[in-house]
C-alpha cells in the first residue's frame, strides 16, 4: 500500500484491541509493508509515568474529578510526545514508511478522563490540537464481557470496575456520533478473525 496510515483501535477495557492490532500488523508485514504497533500510554517517560499511576504504584489522590485531571493532562502531554518525537514518534514512523497502528488516542481521554460536561470540554480542549487518524476502529462489547475478561487478570487498574465502564461506554457513544471522520464501528463479540476480515475489507476499500 503506497499510503502509509495512522490507525487507531478503540473500545473499553477488553475489547480486543490488542488482538485486532497484532493481527492487522501482521496484515500489513504479509502484505510487504512494514508496520508497527504503537500504543497509548506510550513506551516512553510519561507513558510509563501513566502506567504506574493506574496500577496505584504512584498515588496522587482519592479525589476522582482531581484524578481525571491530572490523567488529562498527563496523557496529553504523552500523547505529544508519542506522535511528534524524533525517535519513535508517530509520524516519524510513519516518515519512514511504516504503517502505524494505535490502540488508544484522545477518544479515550475524551471518554475516560471526564465525568461532567465541563470536564469533558476541558478534556476536548486540551486535545484540541492533535490530528484525526486515518482511521479510527471501535470495538464494541457490553460491560459484562469487559468485566467477564477483566477477572481473569492479575492487577485491577484504576479505572477497571462498572461503573466507570458504563460511563465510559457512553461517552464513546457521544463521541463517535460526533465524529466526522472516517471510522469504523465493529461488534466486539464476533471471533476474532471475523473482525479482522472486517478490518482488513473496510481498509482495502478505503485505501
Ligand atoms: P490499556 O492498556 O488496556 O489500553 O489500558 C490503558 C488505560 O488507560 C485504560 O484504562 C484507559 C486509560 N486511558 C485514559 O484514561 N486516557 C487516555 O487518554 C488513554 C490513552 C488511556
Amino acid at each position: 500500500m503506497n499510503k502509509k496510515l495512522f490507525i487507531v483501535l478503540e473500545g473499553i477495557d477488553s475489547c480486543g484491541k490488542s488482538t485486532q492490532a497484532e493481527l492487522l500488523k501482521d496484515y500489513f508485514i504479509n502484505q510487504g509493508d512494514r508496520a508497527v504497533i504503537s500504543p497509548e500510554p506510550s513506551n516512553g517517560i510519561i507513558g510509563n509515568l501513566i502506567r504506574s499511576t493506574l496500577k496505584k504504584r504512584v498515588f496522587f489522590t482519592e479525589d476522582k474529578q482531581k484524578f481525571d485531571e491530572q490523567m488529562a493532562y498527563l496523557f496529553a502531554a504523552d500523547r505529544h510526545d508519542h506522535l511528534y518525537n524524533d525517535i519513535d514518534g508517530v509520524f516519524q514512523l510513519i516518515s519512514k514508511g511504516f504503517q502505524v497502528i494505535v490502540p488508544r488516542y484522545y477518544f479515550s481521554s475524551l471518554a475516560y478522563n471526564s465525568s461532567t460536561t465541563k470536564q469533558f470540554n476541558f478534556v476536548s480542549k486540551l486535545n484540541s490540537n492533535f490530528p484525526n487518524p486515518d482511521l479510527l476502529i471501535y470495538l464494541d462489547i457490553p460491560i459484562e464481557i469487559s468485566l467477564e475478561r477483566l477477572q481473569q487478570r492479575s492487577i485491577k487498574e484504576v479505572y477497571e470496575n462498572k461503573e466507570k465502564l458504563t460511563q465510559v461506554k457512553e461517552k464513546y457513544q457521544q463521541i463517535l456520533g460526533d465524529y466526522q471522520d472516517l471510522s469504523l464501528i465493529i461488534d466486539g463479540t464476533k471471533d476474532k478473525q471475523t473482525i479482522h476480515q472486517q478490518i482488513i475489507d473496510f481498509i482495502e476499500l478505503k485505501f
